[in-house]
């Protein structure tokens, strides 16, 4: 990475539509930018706001790989633009949304809607029998599970794996790579007490596990790095665990 190139006249073609405006089309529009050292596209959407354009829509907050709110396509592919440098990128840049998720206008995506659509749908909490009790004392965990859950919660729902997914692109009922590795981390919370055959539903068809083609999009653009690969892989194992055990009580699955 060379972060302190900056003596490029950059341009950029913006995707601007406003879905609000009856008036408005579909198209691309072009900015000019002098490049600055370890300038990010954050960086540069703002001075193109400040100094070009005030109708720019795009989305950020944190600035910082956290918030999740900044993932565009840039040149083709998902990623969060608080941590992309225009550096790392040729003099022309090419931004488009997210596809899959709702558009507000230019680069801004509803991904909140489509997050919370998943949590209400996999009901993406613990789900324990006993009521809380305030007073008990923390319920110990061993090591590697709670790493393994770590890793699954540092999705920061920034939608970039969603948008990279051929299937998510093309069925609306996927629950997607980082609704699968929601998914995962809640059947992997020992404090969960949904079984095996209260997910097999939720997992174990074209929507859930079974409708990924594999082949590794969300990984490689997952900003976080999360292992997706080995989610999917824990995931088969216990929609395929679940489903044996539902053959073997002579039944349905999801009964178990
Ligand atoms: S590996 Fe599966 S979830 Fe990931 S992009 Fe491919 S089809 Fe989608
Ligand atoms: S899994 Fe990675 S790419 Fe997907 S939403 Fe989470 S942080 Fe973003
Ligand atoms: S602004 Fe928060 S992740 Fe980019």
């Amino acid at each position: 990475m060379n972060g302190n190139a900056g003596s490029r006249r950059l341009r950029f073609e913006i995707f601007r539509y406003n879905p609000q405006d009856p008036e408005s089309l579909p198209h691309m529009q072009e900015y000019e930018l002098e490049e600055l050292p370890y300038m990010s596209l954050y960086i540069a959407l703002n001075r193109i706001r400040e100094q070009q354009d005030p109708s720019l829509q795009f989305d950020f907050a944190c600035r910082s790989a956290i918030c999740g709110s900044c993932g565009m396509l840039v040149n083709g592919r998902p990623a969060l633009g608080c941590r992309t440098l225009t550096s790392d990128l040729p003099a022309t840049i090419r931004l488009h949304p997210l596809p899959v998720f709702e558009l507000i206008g230019d680069l801004s995506v509803d991904t909140g809607s489509w997050f919370r659509e998943l949590a209400e749908s996999t009901e993406a909490w613990v789900h324990a029998k006993a009521a809380f009790d305030p007073e008990a004392s923390e319920e110990r965990m061993d090591d590697d599970t709670a790493a393994r859950i770590y890793e699954s919660d540092r999705c920061i729902e920034c939608g970039c794996c969603i948008a990279a997914c051929g299937v998510a692109n093309v069925n609306g009922h996927f629950r997607g790579p980082a609704g699968l590795n929601r998914i995962a981390r809640f059947m992997l919370d020992p404090r969960d007490e949904r079984s095996d055959g209260d997910w097999f539903d939720v997992i174990a068809n074209e929507d859930g596990v079974f409708g990924c083609l594999g082949m590794m999009a969300c990984q490689d653009v997952c900003p976080k790095e999360l292992p997706l690969l080995e989610v999917y892989a824990y995931l088969r194992r216990r929609a395929v665990a679940a489903g044996l055990a539902g053959r073997e009580r002579g039944g349905d699955p999801a009964a178990g």
